[in-house]
């Protein structure tokens, strides 16, 4: 596995590749690896040869006094995962590399699935994201790029991205995957602290008890935001961001449920921010 830090290197690698006829996936990351970037990897494996990932902690996408700096960062311990995952390359380019200290002017923005959920409590995050993201499709030039589910409107907002501006790949969207515990996996529990850990597990409770109620018949969307509400609100240690129903396809509100649903929550436990979600069909 190589280990690419520059842009004319990387385009030189993927060439090589489509020259021998490979098909290529890209699962972008910002590292601190776990089992769920992992299993984009192994999802990227199903329909390509040759998997690159990068890595980059894009500064585009964190607002001011968000966690930039003290975002983990491990790139040895990353090498090691991805190698045995099957990843052929990993890009690591330095924030010189993809902006330039001369000036950067110039940005992607998706309108209407960006106005909800975190694009509503992290304004410009998701312009950073599909800025970078559009940068590393023009870099690698996937055939097949692989995303999780645990940032559905992530998902949403660069499916749209690609069906819109008419990107030439697929995209693919993978499940997500959670402790044995039920927390959904993220480079950002690491910051919690044991009771904090403990209190996580409220997200995915709720998220449970949503979903029987609509098992059970119930389709009224702010039935089901107060009731999980009702139950996060009972943990001491965690302060709600948003608790939203959506359609699944665009994200916009839906008072009486129809078709794939998503309810998708972020909450905070100390300065740790996490979101989890569910789809429900009805
Ligand atoms: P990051 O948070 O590192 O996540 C990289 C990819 O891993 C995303 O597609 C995310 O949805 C997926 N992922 C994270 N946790 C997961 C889990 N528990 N199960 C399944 N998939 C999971 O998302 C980003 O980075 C950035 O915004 C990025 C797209 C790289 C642009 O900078």
């Amino acid at each position: 596995m190589e280990v690419i830090r520059g842009i004319s290197r990387m385009r030189e690698f993927v060439q090589e590749q489509k020259l021998s006829g490979k098909r290529i996936g890209l699962v972008p990351t910002m590292g601190y690896l776990h089992a769920g970037h992992l299993s984009l990897v192994r999802e990227a494996l199903k329909s390509c040869d040759v998997v690159v990932m990068s890595i980059f902690v894009n500064p585009l996408q964190f607002g001011v006094g968000e966690d930039f700096e003290d975002y983990p960062r491990d790139l040895t311990r990353d090498s090691e995962l991805a190698e045995q995952a099957g990843v052929a390359a990993i890009f690591a380019p330095a924030v010189s590399e993809m902006y330039p200290s001369g000036g950067y002017y110039s940005y992607v923005d998706v309108e209407k699935t960006t106005e909800g959920l975190c694009g509503r409590s992290r304004p410009g995050h998701f312009r950073g994201v599909t800025t970078v993201v559009t940068k590393l499709f023009n870099i690698v030039q996937p055939d097949v790029a692989v995303f999780g589910q645990k940032d559905a409107q992530q998902a949403v907002v660069i499916q749209r991205m690609v069906r819109d501006l008419n990107l030439p790949l697929q995209i693919v969207v993978a499940p997500i995957i959670r402790e044995a515990d039920g927390l959904a996996l993220s480079s950002r529990n690491v910051y919690l602290n044991p009771a904090e850990r403990e209190a996580a597990l409220v997200l995915y409770r709720s998220l449970n008890q949503a979903e029987q109620l609509v098992t059970a018949g119930e389709r009224n969307a702010k039935v089901l935001q107060e009731t999980i509400e009702k139950q996060i609100k009972e943990e001491p240690l965690a302060r709600i961001d948003y608790i939203e129903v959506v359609r699944a396809e665009d994200l916009q509100p839906s008072e009486v449920l129809q078709g794939r649903t998503l309810i998708a929550l972020a909450v905070f436990f100390g300065q740790t921010r996490l979101i989890d979600n569910r789809i429900v069909e009805v």
